[in-house]
């Protein structure tokens, strides 16, 4: 069986982000013949069409497009997905029906200070997906919510939280998996 390579964004770029200790935590939980790798996207720049294609967004959409799928994890902010996502995510959507994420399978998570997780943001990226032709996994759904009391230096400490990304990871990756074999099947 070839491993099956997911490519992580967080929508966090600090260095002590909740989001990026969940992937970490997802990738650590990951099912033999699974690597989930986080994609720094922190160089890229502002985005603008008048601009020759940058460096950093041509690495990013092959990035992408040598993905078997991509896993988000998000935080929100001010109920909705942060600005240096977004701007990634609009970088790697052109050009429009036909980008690096059309068809390919997503996964969005999130980790919020807030009780509800982040779900206002998670509805959000679900619809800028959308609006790319890009396949959601639908459920379990992942919000972890009050993300600050339940990492620890970094590290995912709440059992209950790790035993649900546990669930989902194995879940999406093997959507991920079958939407793969899917699309090798002549
Ligand atoms: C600009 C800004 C807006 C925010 N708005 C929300 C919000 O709407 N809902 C929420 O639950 N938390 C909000 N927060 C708090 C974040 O959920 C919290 O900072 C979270 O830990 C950020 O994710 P990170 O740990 O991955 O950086 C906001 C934080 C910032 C900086």
């Amino acid at each position: 069986m070839s491993t099956l390579n997911i490519l992580a964004l967080s929508g966090s770029l600090r260095t002590a982000s909740t989001n990026t200790a969940l992937i970490r935590a997802a990738s650590e939980l990951a099912p033999e013949g699974v690597s989930i790798q986080l994609y720094d996207y922190s160089g890229l720049p502002f985005y603008n069409s008048d601009v020759d294609l940058p460096e950093a967004v041509s690495e990013f959409k092959q990035a992408i497009a040598d993905s078997h799928g991509v896993l988000i994890a998000t935080p929100e902010y001010n109920y909705s997905v942060p600005g240096v996502l977004k701007n990634a995510i609009d970088w790697a959507s052109r050009p429009a029906y036909e980008s690096v994420f059309r068809d390919k399978p997503t996964g969005v998570i999130s980790a919020a200070a807030s009780f509800v997780g982040g779900a206002r943001a998670q509805q959000h990226l679900k619809t800028i997906l959308l609006g790319m032709g890009t396949p959601v996994f639908a459920w379990p759904e992942l919000l972890v919510g009050t993300a600050h009391k339940k990492f620890d230096g970094g590290k995912l400490v709440d059992e209950t939280t790790a035993g649900m990304l546990s669930d989902y990871v194995a879940g999406f990756t093997a959507w991920v998996r079958s939407a793969a074999t899917t699309a090798a099947t002549p």
